[in-house]
């Protein structure tokens, strides 16, 4: 446990950190003097934020890569540096067809960034914090992880799949010194939101879900970013068929 992300070493690891919640939080840790190593596909939002980061007097290194196709490149970029915090942050990737009418590499593509990406940085990086001792996880979930969507059904799949995760780590890690949280949004203002065309009203600032998930690194095992806790309970409830059909109802009202 520590009283500021810098207590947890020199460096963090953000994946999705060139932009949106992930970019919010490189920001954030530069400003408590933490440098950021950040992950992304396009070459020009990471470069940007790298920029803030050094800006505000952390240091920042970039990689570019799609974690769908492997996660060698990243482990190889953090090999050298003092790294202290890992922020599984990408993976908005929903495709949103309904299942059986949608292609199987696509939803597979859905898997490989939230299950299979994720999973092997967790066991790398968890591994790593674990041997020395101090260093803090977060993983940045959603609501759609409690509840059976259509469109949406592997991505929310994959997000109970990894709160689930996240929740086992924190139990086997705690005794290490390394603080593991699921943190977990509801709609959020973030730039793959505003491409997807959805409609953003209420929805949560990226810099306030970032503020909100770093004061609660240190009390996982789960914390939901603005008040949503209720909600969750909700999903999480019984009878499924009420709750599964209901929920469904209300988004169908909702974006209708
Ligand atoms: N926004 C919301 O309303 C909302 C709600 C609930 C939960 N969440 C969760 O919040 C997190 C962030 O979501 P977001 O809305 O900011 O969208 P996102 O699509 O996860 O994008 C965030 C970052 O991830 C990077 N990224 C996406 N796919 C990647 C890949 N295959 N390999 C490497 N980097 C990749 C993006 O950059 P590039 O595109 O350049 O790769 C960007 O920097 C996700 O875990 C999502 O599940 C978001």
């Amino acid at each position: 446990m520590t009283a500021t992300a810098s207590g947890y070493g020199a460096w963090a690891l953000i994946t999705g950190g060139s932009e949106g919640v992930g970019a919010a939080f490189a920001r954030q840790l530069a400003a408590q003097g933490v440098s950021s190593v950040l992950v992304a596909r396009k070459a020009e939002a990471l470069a940007q934020t790298a920029a803030e980061v050094r800006g505000l007097g952390a240091q920042a290194r970039t990689v570019q890569a799609d974690l769908t196709q492997g996660i060698e490149d990243v482990l190889a970029a953090t090999q050298d540096l003092d790294l202290g915090l890992l922020v599984l942050n990408a993976g908005a990737n929903s495709y949103g067809h309904d299942f059986v009418d949608g292609d199987l590499d696509q939803h597979r593509g859905v898997v490989d960034l939230n299950v299979t990406a994720a999973m092997g940085l967790l066991h790398a990086v968890g591994g790593r914090l674990k041997a020395r001792g101090r260093g803090g996880i977060l993983v940045v979930g959603s609501m759609a992880g409690y509840v059976g969507q259509e469109r949406i059904s592997v991505y929310a799949a994959a997000k109970a799949f990894q709160r689930i995760l996240t929740e086992g780590l924190w139990l086997e890690l705690r005794p290490h010194g390394v603080d593991v949280l699921h943190l977990v949004l509801g709609l959020t203002r973030t730039p793959a939101m505003e491409r997807a065309g959805l409609r953003l009203d209420g929805a949560a600032d990226p810099e306030d879900v970032a503020r909100e998930g770093l004061e609660q690194l240190a009390h996982g095992p789960v914390h939901h970013v603005g008040g949503h806790q209720r909600s969750a309970g909700h999903l999480s409830g019984f009878p499924r068929d009420e709750v599964v059909a209901g929920h469904a109802d209300m988004l169908r009202r909702l974006y209708s």
